[in-house]
């Protein structure tokens, strides 16, 4: 028997034909001495029907089971409209069992109620499930437009180590210790972004990279350790030349993997606003609900908790108002409060607007002028709920923001087919690491300055904004990039500020800033995270379901169970010892 189709591909058209098939076992039906399979491969499903008096060994099938059949191709007497193959059965004249299967862990189906850690451990099994297979091949359609899309506008492939030298992108790194070269290690790459420089520097002009990335990181819903970046840079292009391609190589993605047409340009929307509107630098436009501004409200507040964040350099406090959230009871308002605390606030003022009033335990702190203005200003209506939050800037900003996408879930205001991009622009150059009160370069050390002047950049570094941007999608950063420094000077300057010495900087990143002595473009990039865009355009919850063989939550492969420990010779071969920190 050879096949002569998928389990996909039969139509109506094919009534009559006699076909081989091939597949697993996915459901089974008796039906007095009629039997009924659904036989899958990774094309769909076909209804199998056998009869038992002249295959008696199709009674013996189980779910799983791997085997071949030929029969003739039959009308189905009622369709099913939930398969592609329903208008049709095959009437099965030989059987032949290519394979047994133990009874799976897991249910082979769409839906499984299987702990995540069981579909990790029996992957292979997890990856049957039609949803996964069809998640794992959206997201490979996405992987081949990218790559045609660059391929057609003069993009050349370059791979670049992974064996490397740290590149500071902000993660901890892994390290892989030198076996020929004792107590010398090299860091795995966090991304390939100063050899992708350096190819700038070649000549090449347009580069990307299907890349793996490894960052020893805390892991997320949206995070993993090992992941993939489709990485991307470019000489001679300013801002938005760059991004209108970028726009463009989107346009190709959703038009060939899911026909849609997407509008472009995107919206661009400045870090500031950003963080002022949505209290997120990757914020989810789908949905108005803005945070607003009640600086000007309490300027003059006798309430203690607002009038010293007002007197602090970048105080900040804004409002959110849930619609018709007034039914809020006590324990729902608590775990508000908890969220916003989460994100830093130190606190969280609600107040109900029921029959025209204000009411809520901080009102009495509040003048008869300010709850008019407070109501003139947020636009407050009848049922709703206003949730208040005083502290610096950012941290009110986001403790809001948080509050907005809880709002978001609950009363499901987003329609989940939407895809609404937009370009987070203007970040700010710097931010100030609270542990060690230093300055840490906000996107990396390598993205150029919005500064004239080295001056400049020193009086108020804190102020400086760069030629950042992020690729925002429905409140996911699916892709971030910069233009670059390309001066030597000036990429000296930035180590500096960031707390490296004369001696560090020639240590560790001599090489690279000689290499800007020798002719320099100007140039820039970004890097898509591969995973994050296909979780988010195939509609998953979790990295983790776009990955084959991903690490679970707490950085660990169920399936091989790595990471384990390693025997002492292989130990000894790399000059390393374990020491035993109990015994500290
Ligand atoms: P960045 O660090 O912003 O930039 O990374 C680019 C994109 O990669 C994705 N990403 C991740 N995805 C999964 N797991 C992770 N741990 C993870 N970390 C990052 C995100 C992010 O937007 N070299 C620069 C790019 C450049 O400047 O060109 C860089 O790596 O989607």
């Amino acid at each position: 028997m050879k096949r002569t189709h998928t389990n996909g591909e039969l139509r109506q058209s094919d009534v009559n034909s006699e076909v081989t098939l091939v597949g697993w076992v996915s459901k089974k039906r008796n039906f007095g001495s009629i039997i009924f399979i659904d036989l899958r491969d990774r094309y769909g499903l076909t209804q199998l029907v056998f009869n038992e008096e002249e295959i008696p060994e199709a009674n013996l099938l189980k779910s799983e089971y791997l085997i071949e059949v030929k029969g003739i191709v039959e009308q189905r007497q009622e369709a099913n409209d939930k398969l592609e193959t329903g208008q049709i059965e095959v009437k099965v004249s030989e059987l032949k069992l290519i394979n047994k299967a133990k009874q799976s862990p897991l249910l082979i189906q769409d839906k499984t109620d299987a702990l995540e850690d069981t579909r990790m451990k029996y992957r292979y099994l997890d990856l049957r499930r039609p949803i996964m297979q069809k998640r794992l091949i959206e997201r490979a359609k996405m992987t081949s437009a990218m790559r045609r899309f660059l391929d057609n506008s003069e993009f050349i492939e370059i791979e670049t180590p992974m064996l490397t030298k740290s590149t500071p992108e902000g993660a901890r790194e892994y390290l892989v210790p030198s076996r020929v070269h004792p107590g010398e290690f090299y860091a795995l790459a966090q991304s390939p972004q100063i050899f992708k420089q350096l190819l700038m520097i070649s000549g090449f002009e347009r580069y990307y990279q299907v890349a793996r990335c490894f960052r020893d990181e805390d892991l997320r819903a949206d995070r993993q350790l090992d992941f993939t970046q489709v990485d991307i840079e470019v000489s001679f292009l300013e801002e938005e030349e760059f991004q209108s391609l970028i726009e463009e190589m989107m346009k190709e993605v959703l038009a060939s993997v899911y026909q849609k047409d997407l509008v472009t340009p995107f919206r661009r929307v400045p870090f500031d606003e950003a963080l002022n509107s949505y209290g997120s630098d990757k914020p989810d436009v789908r949905f108005d609900w803005k945070l607003i501004d009640l600086n000007k409200v309490f300027v003059n507040s006798e309430f203690k908790v607002f009038s010293d964040v007002l007197e602090t350099k970048d105080g900040a406090i804004k409002a959110l108002v849930i619609k018709n959230g007034a039914d809020h009871t006590r324990k729902e308002i608590d775990s508000l409060t908890d969220l916003a605390k989460k994100y830093g606030a130190k606190g969280l003022v609600t107040l109900k607007y029921q029959d025209n009033e204000l009411s809520g335990s901080a009102l009495k702190f509040f003048s008869e002028q300010e709850q008019k203005d407070l109501i003139e200003t947020t636009k407050v209506e009848n049922e709703d709920l206003i949730c208040i939050v005083a502290s610096d800037w950012e941290t009110t900003c986001n403790s809001l923001g948080a509050l907005r996408l809880h709002c978001r879930d609950k009363y499901e205001l987003v329609d989940k087919e939407e895809l609404a991009f937009v370009w987070v622009t203007d970040f700010p150059m710097f931010e100030l690491n609270e542990d060690s009160n230093r300055l840490v370069a906000r996107h990396h050390p390598f993205t150029r300055p919005k500064v004239d002047s080295l001056e400049q950049l020193s009086l108020d570094p804190l102020s400086v904004k760069a030629y950042a941007y992020d690729l925002v999608l429905n409140g996911f950063e699916v892709a971030g990039g910069s233009l670059r420094i390309y001066d030597a000077e000036m990429q000296s300057k930035i180590f500096e500020l960031i707390g490296f010495t004369k001696e560090q900087i020639e240590t560790r990143f001599g090489f690279f800033i000689d290499a800007f002595n020798y002719g320099t473009p100007p140039h820039g990039g970004i890097a898509f995270g591969l995973d994050r865009l296909a979780m988010v355009l195939t509609g998953s919850d979790s990295i983790r379901d776009v990955i084959a063989f991903p690490k679970n939550a707490s950085a660990r492969d169920p399936l091989t169970n790595a990471p384990t420990p390693v025997g002492k010779d292989v130990l000894e071969e790399l000059h390393l010892e374990i020491v035993d920190q109990k015994n500290q």
